[in-house]
């Protein structure tokens, strides 16, 4: 299995491309379900998890071939209706088909996911959705299966909290309805914005993109289209908490700073300089006389739905916070086990506790980070580790990095041609 090996204590300097964003490319790849035709879709991350989807989509009897970052998409033809455990158990995301083959085929029949390292992460305000809007769901053998007589049916849903697939899923299943939808405490985040402009060029009617309250009106038809996956605003905020972690100067290019109001205001309140231009993020560190990187303060962070800070990124976040001057307190309310990189974090010397769902921080010198073995356990704190060992003086080892793979396009390059001592190898 692949490790990557980080020589710490570069800084990082030069210009860094964003990819597309993964948690965009899976609901829009989901959505060419809906209706029969050729789609094209661009700028789509290639990430293990959007291969796994296109793999689920070829089970489910689609073609695809790929074209740089575009893909054309044929789904003229379904043959089957069923996500097969083999698939879910890589990619949670996967139940993101359930909604379009309620809409398409009337049926499905999903794995039903089991908890994974960040915690138990149900889909139970999926099924509810999928019955409200005339759906049965009944659980068989570790299977989900949905079905609906006749048609779907609006209806008004609400969310107890904000679910992102959640929104999304329903959503696809909402799109033909007859009637009205209306989802409350829908999810704000920018892929489902996405999401909507891609359901909306399909010819779908869906009123409050970008609150919390969306109005489906149902349509009769949709057609196969053309979309553009936005830039993926956690591998933005990954590259911009690196450099505050290694000092230098990073221009982060082909990305959206409107989609990252609260980290930048984070960054800034460490003493980072953080510029946001139109579609590019210049990001860098005070640095004193001698020409060398100031300490940068500590600061708490809250996790949040969007607009807030994103739970995607708490542990990169606090990979810097472990050698910032102070005390940071960091509370994670989405996830109740999204502190699993903090053991790893140890072995490199820092110092953190953990009481209930907050960390508490207290940063150490720079140099006082000492390079280990250490070992990713899902993928962003494989990020917040990479970021740790960019630091860390001497040799760190990353084992089980395929979760990496998961959701960052060619980070080991990336990184590499803006100064990091970084390699993959096979371990
Ligand atoms: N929740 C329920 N029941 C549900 C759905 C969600 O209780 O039916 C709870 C979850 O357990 C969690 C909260 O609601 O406490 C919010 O979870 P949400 O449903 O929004 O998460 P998700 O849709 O499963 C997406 C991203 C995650 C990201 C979260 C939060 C995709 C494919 N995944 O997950 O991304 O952390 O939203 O922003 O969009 C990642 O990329 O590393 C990742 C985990």
């Amino acid at each position: 299995m692949d490790k990557i090996r980080i020589n710490g204590g570069r800084p990082l300097q030069g210009s860094v491309k964003v990819s597309g964003a993964k948690n965009a490319a899976l609901p829009l790849l989901a959505a060419t379900i809906l209706a029969p035709g050729t789609y094209t879709l661009h700028n789509v991350p290639d990430l293990r998890d959007t291969r796994t989807m296109l793999m689920l989509l070829q089970t489910l009897g689609a073609s695809w071939e790929r074209s740089g970052g575009s893909l054309r998409i044929n789904t003229s033809e379904l043959t089957g209706a069923e996500a097969p455990y083999e698939m879910v158990k890589t990619m949670r995301a996967s139940v993101l088909v359930l909604g379009p083959l309620l809409t398409r085929a009337g049926c499905a029949r999903v794995s039903l996911p089991g908890g994974c390292a960040i915690g138990a992460r149900p889909i139970n305000f999926h099924l509810r959705g999928f019955e409200q809007l005339g759906a049965t769901t009944h659980l068989a053998s570790g299977y989900v299966e949905a079905r609906v007589e006749g048609e779907l049916t609006g209806n008004s849903i609400s969310f107890d909290i904000p679910s992102v697939t959640g929104t999304e899923n329903v959503l696809m299943a909402s799109v033909k309805a007859k009637g009205i939808t209306i989802i409350r405490n829908a999810a704000k985040e920018p892929e489902v914005g996405n999401l909507i402009d891609m359901l909306t060029a399909m010819g779908a009617k869906i009123e409050g993109q970008d609150t919390d309250c969306l109005t489906v009106t149902g349509v009769n038809s949709l057609q196969a289209t053309e979309a553009t996956i936005i830039p993926d605003r956690i591998e933005a905020g990954t590259y911009a908490i690196a450099v505050g972690a290694t000092g230098g100067e990073l221009e982060i290019t082909d990305c959206d700073p409107s989609h990252l109001p609260v980290l930048m205001e984070k960054l800034r309140s460490t003493g980072m300089s953080i510029e946001a231009k139109a579609s590019s993020i210049i990001a860098s560190c005070p640095v004193n006389v001698q020409g060398t990187s100031c300490p940068l303060q500590a600061v708490d962070i809250t996790t949040m739905p969007f607009p807030g800070f994103p739970t995607d990124l708490q542990a990169q976040f606090m990979a810097l916070m472990v050698q910032c001057k102070g005390t940071s307190i960091i509370h994670e309310t989405i996830f109740e086990n999204r502190f699993m990189h903090v053991a790893e974090l140890q072995r490199l010397g820092a110092k953190i506790s953990i009481d209930g769902a907050t960390a508490i921080v207290n940063g150490i010198d720079r140099n006082k980070l000492i390079g280990a073995p250490i070992m990713a356990t899902d993928l962003r704190a494989s990020a917040s580790l990479v970021v740790a060992g960019l630091v860390a003086s001497g040799v760190t080892e990353i084992s089980r990095i395929y979760h990496l793979e998961r959701g960052y396009e060619n980070m080991v390059d990336k990184l590499r041609r803006v100064g990091a001592a970084i390699e993959q190898f096979a371990g």
